[in-house]
């Protein structure tokens, strides 16, 4: 196959958002995860010093929190002030001690350098609520919300900057569902009272790419709304714990855009698409396991020992790795509309970082997020690639997908120009023939595994980068199965 470049005509501009993370009151991501006060591990503030520190290395920009479901029963004002009351989630039937709350959720981006994301609660929860919530995190010292947080110890305000109304309200599942007649008209009110509150917040609200659930929020509430959040998980585990393979995962790379297609249709008839972005808050291969959430008897092991299934780290096989990098780089090839994206989640769970109490795991999908952010560009470029191979993989349903073999994305930044080249085979590798790539220092980034199935766990590292200048024949690259890889050269 051969892959064209042109560094000199730049596409757009990448927003850095698109690396974003995702942390929900859920299982071991924060209790357990992020936060773990009085650990040897942990710092003075209680956070996990490793976590941060493999979180800084990815560079996270943003965190999007408390959830997910959870937020959808979850009140604010339970998780600030000296004193805080567990509260009963009705979310994941479990109890909340909300010692960890809007005050440490800052905390923990200050620690990181990322912008908070802060997901409101348009199930149980108000209007009024929501725009309370700004209150405390954005006015200076008007009100009592604003003057609480500066009983806590907060005299300057956080300057939250994202925010979003609700989470999948659109599906019976989440506590608090709302009809599509009705949520455009929620969101317009909620809009209104938040942004009295604090004008500079850039808002999202839960949406899918659904024609009616769309046209209803867009009508009502569109000339409110910054972004228009939708998720993604493609291998669906809440019930059935039954991991796909690495074939039947390749099987749903074939139309990663598609939903981003159906939304950048919807704005551009609504004439929005210059002003409203997609926010991918959600994205994962893999759905988190969570088995009889709504039926499970009241406080059953097995109901809350399900969840431990989703730690198992050889879930996460080099399968999640080039799925991750497929994702990202549908992403960076619409840029131009999607300028958000939130890995779910990033601790623990289904996440890039698993914790033990002697250290982490590093999974695959981790390693993604460093040669993406360490090594890609901040401005696509055009590029296309001829010839590519295919092959056809099976789904877990037994559908059958034609998908291409090799996934591509071009960009630029300073001098370098760097060449995502994903290799979905199994087992052979693909040779490209490359052209419009700059003469100057090249280095091969290559993330790949012993196997297809090779993953990383606390004994030991089955799937990590390697440089190998070697892999760069003249134009002629090799890409090895199953690899993740980033070709970097300067002009
Ligand atoms: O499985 C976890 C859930 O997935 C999140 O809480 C929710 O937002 C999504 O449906």
């Amino acid at each position: 196959m051969k892959i064209q470049i042109n560094p000199d005509r730049p596409l757009f501009r990448r927003s850095p958002l698109i690396y974003g993370q995702f942390l929900e009151h859920f299982h071991r991501q924060i209790y357990g995860g992020v936060y773990m006060p009085g650990h040897p591990l942990s710092d003075a503030d209680g956070f996990r010093k490793d976590v941060l520190e493999a979180l800084r290395r990815i560079r996270v920009p943003i965190i999007r929190w408390p959830g997910g479901c959870f937020v959808s029963a979850y009140h604010w004002k339970d998780g600030v002030g000296k004193e805080r009351v567990p509260a009963y989630d009705k979310a994941w039937r479990v109890e909340e001690s909300n010692r960890f709350g809007t005050d440490e959720f800052v905390m923990l981006c200050r620690k990181l350098g990322c912008e908070p994301y802060i997901c409101t609660n348009a199930g149980s929860g108000t209007q009024e609520e929501m725009s309370d919530w700004v209150e405390y995190c954005n006015l200076p010292r008007e009100g009592r919300y604003a003057r609480l947080r500066r009983e806590s110890g907060q005299e300057a305000p956080y300057s939250v900057r994202y925010w979003s109304v609700g989470n999948e309200n659109y599906y019976d599942g989440e506590i608090g569902s709302h009809k599509s007649q009705e949520w455009g008209r929620y969101v317009r009110e909620a809009a209104k009272m938040m942004k009295r509150v604090d004008p500079s917040i850039q808002l999202s609200a839960a949406a899918i790419a659904d024609v009616e659930w769309n046209v209803r929020l867009l009508q009502e509430a569109g000339d409110r709304l910054d972004w228009i959040s939708i998720h993604g998980y493609w291998d669906e585990l809440w019930q059935d714990n039954s991991p796909a393979g690495y074939e039947a995962c390749m099987a749903r790379t074939d139309d990663l855009d598609r939903d981003v297609r159906k939304v950048r249709g919807l704005l551009q008839a609504f004439g929005l698409e210059k002003r409203i972005r997609i926010a991918y808050d959600e994205w994962n291969l893999r759905g988190w396991h969570h088995p009889a959430v709504d039926t499970a008897p009241l406080g059953s092991e097995e109901f809350l020992r399900a969840r431990d299934k989703n730690d198992d780290n050889a879930t996460y096989t080099m399968a999640d790795a080039v799925f991750s990098a497929c994702f990202l780089n549908m992403a960076l090839r619409n840029a131009d509309l999607v300028g958000m994206a939130n890995f779910a989640p990033v601790v623990n769970t289904r996440g890039c970082i698993f914790t033990h109490d002697r250290g982490l795991v590093l999974r695959p999908t981790y390693h993604v997020f460093d040669l993406y952010v360490n090594h890609m560009g901040d401005t696509v470029v055009d590029s296309y690639a001829t010839d590519v191979p295919d092959a056809v993989f099976t789904d877990r349903f037994g559908r059958e997908h034609r998908v291409e073999l090799v996934d591509t994305c071009a960009t630029e930044e300073g001098g370098t120009v760097a060449l995502s080249l994903v290799n979905k085979h199994p087992d052979e590798a693909v040779e490209v023939q490359l052209s419009g790539v700059p003469e100057g220092t090249r280095e091969l980034l290559v993330l790949t595994g012993r196997d297809r199935n090779a993953y990383n766990d606390v004994d030991g590292q089955g799937a990590e980068i390697e440089s190998s200048g070697e892999g760069i024949h003249g134009n002629t690259v090799q890409l090895p199965p199953h690899s993740v890889c980033i070709l970097t050269a300067r002009r």
